[in-house]
């Protein structure tokens, strides 16, 4: 445990900062690829989204997330003095609780979408404990009457239009009941409902929920992802909570916080991902889409491939392969492989597909070990900018998924802040699938891809400045507007491929060719 303590220092070292070398290897070596081959067929086009960041702002009023941790968090007066979110209402948000029909056809008329990534809330279905409730039955009774019906009525929705959902589960936010993120952020110890740190509460009731919501839906639903980003919430959450990311609890190593929660919190979701996944399994049988295969369940991780910042420099090099080991592997080797510490039969096989979110690349710097017998190796991150463009970067996380695991892959996630009439954001969709495409060719089984995110919304603790969406939309009227980026975007998914104008006007050096 020691020396996974002291890797998960280096991680947490690492997220605080880190630069890119903008460099890449564009040589087209093999003979007959050219990256406007068609995608595969059948493969899934689509945006994601995540429930809290999309829903409130209905045009009938606010639709607030009432019993959300994360509406707490972001309403919460000590939490925005003490500059943890940024405190922009939340019913400035585009309403897609309301509007959901409208995005859709938008998402299949503009964006000629076929898929949809978006996410449950927990808190929007269960507003009090489920805690000594077992049976599927009780459990509807008493779940929120409107979120219940909201549900059936969005996937009925999507499946209307012909667009397959890949569901979400835990896109960081939870019921209050089971996490009271401004309590534990004040006091950890001693506060009511600890979420991540009271993981033998939590995981019931967490497996519980992912049960529930498999078999009441699993009738339209055949994808569905456990959690989003687990390193995002370990590091925002436990770690080092700053202007870049936070997350309830907002708890810093730095200022009362415990390195051990980050391993506790970390194994946690090892765990809670294995329960969630045969949850899931047992609790949806029907094949929604008719393709022979009743449910598929993934984890979403945020893969980052990792390089030395010198690459002459030994330390640097073992850094970055430490890095490596540490973030990208490190809940995939139990998931996958069922190794942890020892062989674990009851983590191992956990996954049908990795759900790729992709943003950047990290570079990091090795430090010399402090104590030359100790395993400690510590790394030190360049970072600067957590949304740096890196489009070969898209390559190298899915191939390592082949080479490593051999399973399907779905990108979950991919965008950049783009403003409504620049080329800039539609070079970037354009120079990622590039690489994409370069993956497929090279024999990775990837199946989607999903643009973050259908439309701006609330980045967290950002507010509703961070616009990464495909549209932009009118504050007062709602009203939504097509930008560049969702113009080109369409057009590829239209045509299953990059079209060779689409690669002329907007490819730069970044992309493959
Ligand atoms: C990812 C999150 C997503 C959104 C994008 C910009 O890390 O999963 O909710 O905030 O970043």
């Amino acid at each position: 445990m020691a020396f996974f303590r002291h890797r998960f220092f280096s991680l947490a070292a690492a997220a605080l900062a880190v630069s890119l070398i903008a460099c890449s290897d564009n040589s087209n070596g093999e003979k007959g690829f050219s990256v406007s081959d068609p995608f595969p067929q059948g493969f899934l086009w689509g945006t994601a989204t995540a429930g809290f960041q999309v829903d409130m702002g209905c045009p009938s009023g606010p639709c607030t997330d009432t019993y959300s941790d994360w509406t707490q968090w972001a309403t919460d007066a000590g939490i925005i003095e003490e500059e943890l979110t940024n405190g922009d209402p939340l019913e400035d948000g585009p309403g897609h609780w309301e509007l959901y029909e409208t995005d859709f056809d938008l998402a299949v008329e503009k964006l000629k979408n076929n898929g949809y990534r978006m996410s449950i809330e927990w808190s929007r279905l269960f507003t009090t404990s489920t805690e000594g409730v077992d049976d599927h039955e009780t459990l509807r009774a008493m779940a929120d009457p409107e979120g219940l019906a909201h549900y059936h009525a969005v996937f009925e929705a999507l499946q209307e239009r012909g667009i397959t959902p890949l569901v979400t589960l835990i896109h960081y936010s939870m019921p209050t009941w089971i996490h009271d993120g401004v309590a534990c952020h004040k006091d950890p110890e001693g506060c009511e409902n600890r979420g991540w740190l009271d993981g033998d509460r939590l995981i019931p009731e967490m497996a519980k929920y992912a049960g529930f919501a498999a078999r009441e839906f699993g009738d339209k639903v055949d994808l569905w992802a456990t959690l989003n980003e687990p390193y995002a919430v370990v590091l925002a959450g436990y770690a080092f909570p700053g202007p870049e990311r936070t997350n309830p609890p907002g708890i810093s190593i730095l200022n009362g916080g415990d390195i051990e929660y980050l391993t506790r919190v970390i194994l946690n979701m090892v765990e809670a991902h294995a329960r969630m996944y045969d949850a899931i399994h047992a609790g949806d049988t029907v094949d929604a889409d008719g393709d022979g295969v009743d449910t598929q369940v993934g984890l979403v991780p945020n893969l980052a491939p990792t390089e030395p910042k010198d690459p002459e420099r030994e330390l640097d090099v073992a850094a970055a392969a430490d890095a490596h080991q540490l973030y990208n592997r490190f809940m995939l080797d139990p998931l996958i492989l069922g190794e942890l510490d020892e062989k674990r039969d009851d983590l191992g096989g956990r996954m049908d597909f990795v759900g790729i979110n992709y943003y950047t690349t990290l570079t990091v710097s090795g430090m010399a070990p402090l104590f030359s017998e100790l395993p400690l190796f510590t790394f030190l991150p360049d970072t600067t900018d957590l949304f740096a463009a890196r489009p070969d970067g898209l390559y190298k996380v899915a191939m390592f998924v082949k080479e490593t695991y051999d399973l399907p892959v779905y990108i979950t996630e991919n965008g950049t802040v783009n403003k409504p009439d620049e080329d800039r954001g539609a070079a970037f969709v354009v120079n990622h699938l590039t690489w994409l495409r370069k993956a497929i060719a090279d024999g990775a089984d990837v199946r989607g891809y999903f643009y973050w995110s259908l439309i701006d919304n609330y980045e967290w603790n950002h507010g509703f400045g961070m616009k990464f969406g495909a549209f932009a939309y009118d504050v007062e009227t709602k009203e939504r507007s097509l930008k560049k980026l969702g113009e080109v975007y369409g057009s590829i998914a239209g045509a299953n491929r990059l079209l060779p104008a689409v690669v002329a006007e907007f490819a730069d050096e970044t992309a493959y060719r």
